[in-house]
């Protein structure tokens, strides 16, 4: 039988990608442009500079997606592109240039939330899907726990009410000097470090709460650099390279020890069977492990999202977007994006 072939784009933040996913599940091309080195010297994403870097990069990834699975434009069965949540100018090029090419191309057009698509990187390349499951989505802008009957099918259990972890991640790598984005440099820096060495807070961890929040582990990180003698935010802190390893060993360790624990209380308190963790801090690998033991322990089954598909990309807005065309969920060319999430499913933050 043909299988449903869909072109997606994303473009919502600092990654401008295309995909070509077959079935939802297969696939067939990922091209990702990405933006680091643009605002690795402004230690975080410049909307503006964004938008540019997609405008010039749009055309040619979605050329090269095409080329590499082999697939003219008349074999796919719809284009997609992130609509929400993300960035004004950065969302507007992904899919204005979605809309374009379904338009030209005579196909369906499908508008896909971001946030909802990182679950979708869990089963990409993947042979069944996992539902009924409890999802941690956990990336820059976002972190939350849903219940999730379909990929269609989410409620929001809990989510950070300030800063994302991943965010909490940029913030400290900012603070000690490290590489912008801070996740995997804290992550490489944390490797000589001892998690036990400071006592960062383990916030809202009290039973039952599903919430999460992360802007009080940064100020603590900042207090306990300004004890280190670190007078000013332009200040480096006058530390050694072992107590910064120390620092962020610690830090790693505390922000993990929350969503591993608040997972584990989720898939309880809704009796999942099936834990699903995607978004860019799923690419952290103490919180692939530590969940992988909890979830062992607890008789859950742990699907993670391949490393490729933990950050940004277009292959899991390609993936959801199967489902919306399956379930008639097709959008008007008249979609506008929506950069903030006012879907109360999703969190609010960006
Ligand atoms: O999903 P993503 O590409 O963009 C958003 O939708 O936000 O996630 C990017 C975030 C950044 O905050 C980055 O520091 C974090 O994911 N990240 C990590 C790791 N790799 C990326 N955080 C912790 N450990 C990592 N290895
Ligand atoms: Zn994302």
């Amino acid at each position: 039988m043909a299988k449903d072939i869909i072109l997606g784009l994303e473009s919502s933040c600092d990654e401008t990608a295309a995909a070509l996913v077959a079935d939802g599940r297969q696939v067939l091309s990922s091209v990702i442009a990405s933006q680091i080195d643009i605002h690795k010297k402004y230690g975080g994403v410049v909307p503006e500079l964004a938008a540019r870097a997609h405008i010039e990069n749009i055309i040619p990834v979605v050329r090269e997606s095409l080329d590499k699975a082999g697939v003219p434009p008349h074999q796919l069965a719809a284009v997609a592109a992130a609509y929400s949540p993300g960035l004004v100018p950065a969302l507007l090029i992904g899919l204005t240039c979605a809309k374009t090419l379904a338009w030209a191309w005579d196909k369906p057009f499908i508008g896909v939330n971001h946030v909802h698509s990182h679950l979708q990187s869990v089963m990409l390349d993947e042979p069944a899907e996992n539902f009924p499951a409890v999802a941690l989505v956990v990336s820059g802008g976002h972190t939350s726990l849903y219940h999730c009957q379909s990929p269609l099918e989410l409620t929001l259990l809990g989510r950070t009410l300030d800063d994302a972890a991943g965010e909490a991640f940029d913030k400290v790598a900012m603070i000690l000097r490290l590489p912008y984005p801070g996740g995997p440099s804290i992550e490489k820096l944390a490797q000589n470090g001892s998690p036990h060495a400071v006592d960062f807070p383990r916030s809202m961890l009290e039973k039952g709460s599903l919430n999460f929040s992360f802007s009080g582990i940064k100020t603590a990180v900042l207090y306990h650099c300004h004890g280190k003698n670190m007078t000013g935010p332009d200040r480096v802190p006058s530390m050694s390279d072992a107590e910064k390893a120390d620092i962020a060993a610690s830090f790693q360790a505390a922000v993990i020890d929350v969503l591993t624990q608040k997972t584990i209380w989720a898939a309880q308190q809704v009796h999942a069977k099936t834990v699903l963790l995607g978004g860019g801090v799923a690419a952290n690998s103490l919180l692939r492990n530590q969940l992988a033991s909890r979830c062992h322990q607890m008789g859950l089954k742990l699907c993670i999202a391949a490393k490729k598909y933990c950050t940004d990309n277009a292959a899991m807005i390609a993936g959801l977007a199967y489902y919306k065309l399956k379930a008639g969920l097709t959008d008007d060319l008249s979609l506008e994006i929506q950069p903030i999430n006012h879907d109360p499913r999703f969190d609010t933050k960006r």
